[in-house]
This record gives structure tokens, C-alpha cells and sequence, in this order.
């Protein structure tokens, strides 16, 4: 029963941590994303860890600070890893989107 209780802890602590960096990374993803295009054109990505990789590399070399990489990674792969389904298709500007 103990080694339950400690486990349900272990894994609850886990999932905790794994949250806050998904929070980080899409901190890290306003602060140092935005400057230069819309969200969309990151939200309409669904990319493998590797591409998603590359295109930060890519946007490093055309100027990008990045702080936090890693937990920026996560977020990235999180949300629009290839494994998520395709983004609904750009709309017209009516806002909604
Ligand atoms: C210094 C300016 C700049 C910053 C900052 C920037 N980008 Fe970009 N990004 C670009 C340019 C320029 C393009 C090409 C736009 C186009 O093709 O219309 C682009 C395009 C993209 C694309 C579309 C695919 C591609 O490679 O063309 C993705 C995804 C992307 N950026 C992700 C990011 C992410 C994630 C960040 C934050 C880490 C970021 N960008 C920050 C300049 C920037």
C-alpha cells in the first residue's frame, strides 16, 4: 500500500513538472516567437521532434534569441507535434481565428 501511495505521488509530481514546462515553453514562446510573424504560422505546423529541432535552429540563424530551448521544444511538440492532427484550414479574417 505504501509503495502505491508513493508511486501515485511519484507520477502526480511527474506529470506536475511536465506541466510547468509546457507553461514555460509557451512563455518562451511569446516572448521570442511573436517579434516576426503570427502564431499561425507556427500553430499550423505539425512537425517531428527533428523538424521541429531545425526550425528553431533556423529561426535562431535569422536572428531568434532563445532562453529556454528545451522546455520551448516540449510545448512545440506537445501541441503541434506530427502525431496531432491536421490544423483547421487558415479562414478569412472575420476574427474568430
Ligand atoms: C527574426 C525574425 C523571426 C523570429 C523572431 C522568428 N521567426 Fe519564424 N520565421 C521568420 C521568417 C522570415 C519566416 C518565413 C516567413 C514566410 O515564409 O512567410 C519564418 C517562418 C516560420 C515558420 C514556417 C516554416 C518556415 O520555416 O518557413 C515556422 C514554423 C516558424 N517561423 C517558427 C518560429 C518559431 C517557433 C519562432 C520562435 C522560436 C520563430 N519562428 C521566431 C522569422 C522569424
Amino acid at each position: 500500500m505504501k509503495a502505491l501511495i508513493l508511486t501515485c505521488l511519484a507520477v502526480a509530481a511527474a506529470l506536475a513538472a511536465d506541466q510547468a514546462t509546457l507553461d514555460r515553453g509557451q512563455k518562451e514562446e511569446s516572448r521570442s516567437c511573436m517579434p516576426c510573424h503570427s502564431l499561425r504560422l507556427i500553430h499550423s505546423q505539425r512537425l517531428s521532434k527533428a523538424a521541429w529541432n531545425k526550425e528553431l535552429d533556423k529561426m535562431t540563424g535569422w536572428g531568434t534569441k532563445i532562453q529556454d530551448r528545451e522546455a520551448l521544444l516540449e510545448y512545440l511538440l506537445a501541441n503541434y507535434g506530427d502525431d496531432k492532427p491536421a490544423s483547421p484550414p487558415a479562414t478569412s479574417r472575420d476574427g474568430s481565428k
